[in-house]
């Protein structure tokens, strides 16, 4: 048997294809109206297409629907509601509707982790695929964008086949996202790549189609996007492997932060001297409170699993030190301000009973409101539990943040959070925060004391204020 290698030729190909429902364009769905969903189908929409958003949380579309994007994206809005007025984006909750739309069904659901495990659950991607295929009466493409486990493309396929009544003419393909929030917009517009794992010409030219927007828009500012044609594992594994990358080299900074801290050496000038070097890079290597959020901590739990599953663990066993590094820096926040405050930790850790303690930032990461597995939130909850009294400000994530977290107090303003606060601590690197005036703030609290848990703050300038300093992986400044 002769094996086909897949291209991985960056060239379009210029075939065109006539879209099933016979529009010039194909007309473009999105299964979940989550981040990845509701950003993508308002940005196609933006690029010209005709599309429909579609969940089965009636308040999220209802939401979308009179124009309010239900989550904080710069830029976003704006896109919304431009792309409702001129009639070329709509949402709904109807899956038939939905089915007798589109020509290419993206499927953006949630695959968030088990709660029983470290797998990831696709009960979502199981109902979106098979609520959707019966009511498939004519050809279309499946493509599958949300984060899975490798196999899963096979296996939509297979459901489709047992679905849909047309189950021969409806064919699945895998095309991974990488957009990152609070740049999402451009993500989606300007992907720096395209994964498409196909399995047929077909699939390939209705994926072009798809994006000729990306492409075309590409071609007026004189880019191109890199487009990589692959098979499904590939273009599954693709995604995982990229945010596993991420995940690993972050968590190396701030293990060498553990290092610097022993050393009384400075982990940013650490980073930044290897971060010139090309093979290397810069980026990524802002240690700190480390990673959080909807995707790193879950993504490479899950893909840890699935190399259980698939008798290859060993494979990723590091990934397990890159989450304990990741966790440790959490803690680390707790032993600082011990230090700080002069509180030595029993067996439970300190005890700081009584102590008012600023926190500032609750979201992952700044100019998002996402608060998804958040350091600073987890931190937050560390410093409430010995006993401290903290009050919280964030630009955007208070609400998120007051339904995981009831039991601390929040504060609407920076001023508000820190009045009286004996010890601050700086866990998201809001530009609010980065250019915060410590004299000015110095007037406000009780004690000058603060955790840079970001390294975002000038060390010299806040102790010029008067301000004891620590930063993550930095030597004590007093
Ligand atoms: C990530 C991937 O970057 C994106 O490609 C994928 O599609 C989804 O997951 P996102 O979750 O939006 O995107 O956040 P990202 O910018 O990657 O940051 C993740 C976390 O790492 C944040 O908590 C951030 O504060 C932290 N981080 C990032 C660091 O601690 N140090 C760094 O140097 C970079």
């Amino acid at each position: 048997m002769t094996v086909q290698y897949p291209s991985t030729s960056p060239v379009q190909p210029h075939a065109t294809v006539i879209p099933p429902s016979g529009a010039p364009r194909p007309r473009l769905t999105f299964l979940g109206t989550g981040y990845l969903g509701a950003t993508h189908a308002i940005c196609m929409a933006e690029l010209g297409y005709d599309v429909l958003g579609f969940d089965v949380d009636e308040a999220k579309i209802a939401k979308l629907a009179a124009g309010e994007v239900p989550f904080h994206e710069p830029g976003l809005d704006e896109l919304l509601r431009r792309n409702m007025s001129n009639g070329r984006l709509r949402f709904t909750t109807d899956y038939k509707e939905t089915a007798e739309f589109g020509d290419i069904h993206f499927i953006c659901v949630g695959t968030p982790q088990r709660a029983d495990g470290m797998n990831a659950d696709l009960t979502y991607v199981e109902t979106a695929i098979t609520s959707l295929a019966p009511h498939l009466s004519r050809k279309a493409l499946i493509v599958g964008k949300s984060t899975v486990p490798v196999g899963t493309a096979s296996w939509v396929q297979d459901l489709v086949s047992r679905h849909a009544p047309v189950a021969s003419e409806v064919e699945v393909a895998w095309s991974p996202e990488f957009l990152r929030e609070g740049f999402a917009v451009e993500d989606v517009i300007k992907p720096d790549r395209l994964v498409f794992g196909v399995r047929s010409e077909w699939a390939r030219a209705m994926l072009y189609a798809a994006y000729k927007g990306v492409f075309e828009l590409a071609a007026a500012e004189d880019r191109e996007v890199p487009v990589v044609v692959t098979d499904f594992p590939t273009a599954e594994l693709v995604k995982v492997a990229a945010n596993a990358f991420l995940a690993t080299k972050i968590s190396f900074i701030n293990a060498m932060s553990e290092i610097c801290e022993a050393a009384n050496a400075d982990v940013t000038l650490l980073a930044k001297s290897i971060g010139y070097d090309a093979r290397i890079g810069k980026a990524f290597l802002r240690a700190g409170v480390g990673f959080g959020g909807g995707c790193l901590p879950k993504d490479i739990r899950a893909f840890q699993a699935r190399a259980q599953e698939l008798g290859v663990g060993e494979a990723l066993r590091f990934l397990h030190e890159v989450d304990l590094i990741n966790q440790r820096r959490r803690t680390r926040v707790l032993q600082l301000a011990a230090e700080l405050l002069d509180r030595t930790s029993g067996p439970a850790g300190p005890d700081f009973t009584g102590v008012k303690v600023a926190v500032l930032g609750a979201t992952f990461k700044p100019n998002s409101d996402d608060v998804r597995d958040s350091p600073a939130l987890a931190v937050t909850k560390l410093l409430h539990k010995t006993g401290a009294d903290v009050t919280v400000y964030d630009p955007e994530g208070m609400e998120n943040a007051r339904q995981e977290l009831r039991d601390v107090s929040y504060a609407k303003t920076l001023p508000d959070a820190v009045a009286g606060a004996e010890l601050v601590c700086v866990l998201t690197e809001w530009e609010e925060f980065r250019h915060a005036n410590p004299a000015a703030l110095g007037e406000l609290v009780a004690a000058r004391r603060v955790i840079d848990g970001r390294n975002c703050l000038d060390p010299s300038v806040w102790t010029a204020a008067g301000w004891v300093y620590r930063g993550m992986g930095r030597p004590a400044l007093d």
